[in-house]
C-alpha cells in the first residue's frame, strides 16, 4: 500500500517527508493555487518538491490543457522540466484518453484522474495509464459510496490482468482511507493533515505519558530495606 501526500504546502510536506514511511506527492491545479501566490512560482515550488522526494518519492503533477495538442505539449514541458520519473496526470475526458494512450505508448508515466467510475478507470487502464485516481470523498459525498467503486475498480483490474493500479484521492476522514484500503487500493493520497489524524491517538498520547511517569517514579537509588 502506497502513501502519498496531495498536497504542495512544502512547510507541511517538509514536516513530514524526510522521516515518515511516504511514498511520494500527487498535486493538482487548485492544490497548486493554493501554495502558491502566482504562476511564476509554480516551476520552482515543483521542484523543492521534486527535491525533498529525492529518487525514491513519485512527484504526480497534473496538466492543465483540455485539448489533446495542449495537453501533449505540457505533458513534453513536465517531463523536459522535472525527469522521466514524474507521473503526468490527465483527467478521464475524451481528449485526455487520447493523450493518455500517446504518451503511454511512448513510455511516459501517465495517472488518469477525475475519475468517478470503474468504467472510466477501465478505458483508462486499456489507454495504458499506470494508475487511475477515483475521487472517494466526492463521490460519497453524491451518496455513492467510494469504496465499493475502489474495490470494483480492483475486482475488473485483477480479473482482467490488467496492470493499471489504483491512486484512490479525495479523502476527508481517516474512516474513507480505512474503507480504501479494505477495498484493495494500490495506493492512497492524502492531505498532510488527515496523515497526522491516521498516526495520532489520544490513547498513545496517554499510554506514552504514564510510562514516562512510571519511569521517572523509580528512585535513582535502591531504598535499603
Ligand atoms: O487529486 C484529486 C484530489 O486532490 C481531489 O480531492 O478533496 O478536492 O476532492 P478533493
Amino acid at each position: 500500500m502506497l502513501i502519498l501526500l496531495d498536497s504542495a504546502d512544502l512547510q507541511a510536506l517538509r514536516g513530514i517527508i524526510p522521516d515518515h514511511p511516504l511514498d511520494g506527492v500527487t498535486t493538482n491545479p487548485t492544490i497548486i493555487s493554493r501554495a502558491c501566490s502566482g504562476k511564476r512560482e509554480i516551476p520552482g515550488l515543483l521542484r523543492s518538491i521534486r527535491g525533498l522526494l529525492g529518487n525514491e518519492g513519485m512527484l504526480h503533477i497534473q496538466v492543465t490543457a483540455a485539448t489533446l495538442d495542449g495537453i501533449l505539449a505540457e505533458a513534453e514541458t513536465i517531463k523536459e522540466q522535472f525527469g522521466e520519473d514524474v507521473y503526468i496526470k490527465i483527467p478521464v475526458t475524451s481528449e485526455g484518453i487520447k493523450a493518455l494512450s500517446i504518451l503511454a505508448k511512448k513510455g511516459i508515466r501517465v495517472t488518469a484522474t477525475a475519475v468517478f467510475t470503474p468504467q472510466q478507470a477501465l478505458i483508462a487502464a486499456k489507454a495504458g495509464a499506470d494508475f487511475v485516481a477515483p475521487y472517494v470523498n466526492r463521490l460519497d459525498d453524491l451518496a455513492v459510496d467510494g469504496s465499493r467503486v475502489v474495490r470494483e475498480i480492483k475486482q475488473i483490474f485483477t480479473d482482467y490482468s490488467l496492470k493499471t493500479r489504483v491512486l484512490a484521492a479525495s479523502f476527508r476522514n481517516i474512516e474513507q482511507v480505512h474503507r480504501v484500503c479494505l477495498s484493495g487500493a494500490d495506493a492512497v493520497t492524502i492531505s498532510p493533515e488527515l496523515y497526522w489524524k491516521m498516526l495520532f491517538h489520544p490513547l498513545t498520547a496517554v499510554s506514552v505519558e504514564e510510562f514516562e511517569r512510571d519511569w521517572a517514579a523509580i528512585p535513582e537509588r535502591e531504598e535499603r530495606n
